[in-house]
């Protein structure tokens, strides 16, 4: 009999990590603490643990918080992943590790994006510092898996600390009697957390390098927000910001061709309605 595999999970209290670790409740989670201290007690956990996949899911994604704590954000977005690189390479582990449809901020063609795109510096310092942990971590360890995941939503854990999404963002504008205000040209993936984890299994077997990871989405962001309100059943205004279109709209075929299929951007938000028992 195949023995199950041991699998660590950094980040796991955050919003993908969570979720994560519904679908592996065996997983053990790297301790939090490790993850902001030095990277010799981090690499020291993981010989102890011999794990067989590690999952990292920890970062600082906020790219506002990025651009305030530029130091900070590096240790958490490039120096973690490297030093998890490096540790599971000693111990043989595969890794899969988060990164960002963020990388393609700074194309200017209009996409869809797939992964042998030529990517110019990218235009925030949370995208630079994805694009330098894709890069150095496979240096390190060719057999990780990079995935460059678009925004992500689900309805918020109890009693965890929940960041706004584009699925709560719109929620809370409807309650308020407010237009779900949306950057209404751009083109961009938009997918449900929990296929993101639901299809993480399968991520661990591709064969190392970067991939794009999400729902594809052939709508603007105007019709995505509409697309939402009528799945939901719900009235709502949808308002566009204006901002200059600025595309993060990834094609998948990649991934397909591994046989890892994500919904549309739209169908995902009825996998969503039907998960919740939301119905017709
Ligand atoms: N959320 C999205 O829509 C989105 C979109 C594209 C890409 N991503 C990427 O997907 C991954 C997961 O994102 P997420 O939304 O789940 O992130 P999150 O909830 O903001 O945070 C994930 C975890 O990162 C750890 N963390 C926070 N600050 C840290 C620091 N200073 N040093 C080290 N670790 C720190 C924490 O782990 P503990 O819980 O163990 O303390 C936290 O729970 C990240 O790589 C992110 O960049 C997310």
């Amino acid at each position: 009999m195949e023995k199950t595999p041991r699998i660590l999970i950094a980040g796991a209290h955050g919003f993908v990590g969570a979720r994560a670790m519904a679908c592996w409740p065996e997983a053990v989670p790297v301790p939090s603490a490790l993850l902001r201290g030095p990277g010799k007690e981090l690499e020291a956990f993981i010989r102890a643990q011999m794990p067989d996949r590690i999952l990292n899911a920890a970062a600082i994604s906020d790219i506002g918080a990025c651009e305030q704590d530029p130091e900070g954000s590096y240790l958490a977005n490039v120096t973690l992943p490297v030093t998890l690189a490096r540790a599971a390479q000693t111990v043989g582990a595969k890794l899969v590790s988060f990164s960002s449809d963020q990388v393609y901020t700074g194309c200017r063609e209009e996409g869809p994006y797939s992964e042998g795109q030529a990517l110019p510096v990218p235009a925030n310092r949370y995208a630079r510092q994805k694009l330098e942990a894709e890069q150095r971590v496979l240096d390190i360890h060719p057999r990780a898996v990079m995935l460059r995941a678009t925004w992500m939503y689900d309805l918020p854990l109890y009693g965890q600390a929940n960041r706004g999404n584009f699925l709560v963002n719109a929620l809370e504008a409807v309650i308020r009697g407010r237009p779900v205000r949306v950057p209404g040209r751009q083109y961009r993936g938009i997918t449900y957390v929990r296929q993101v984890t639901g299809l993480l299994e399968q991520a661990f077997s591709l064969p190392g390098g970067a991939y794009n990871y999400g729902s594809e989405n052939p709508l603007t962001m105007e019709q995505t927000a509409r697309a939402l309100l009528d799945t939901l059943g719900l009235e709502g205004e949808v308002q566009d910001t204006g901002q200059t279109r600025h595309n993060l709209w990834m094609d998948c075929g990649l991934l397909k061709s591994h046989g890892i299929c994500f919904d549309t951007t739209a169908r995902g938000f009825a996998r969503c309605r039907e998960d919740y028992g939301l119905g017709e």
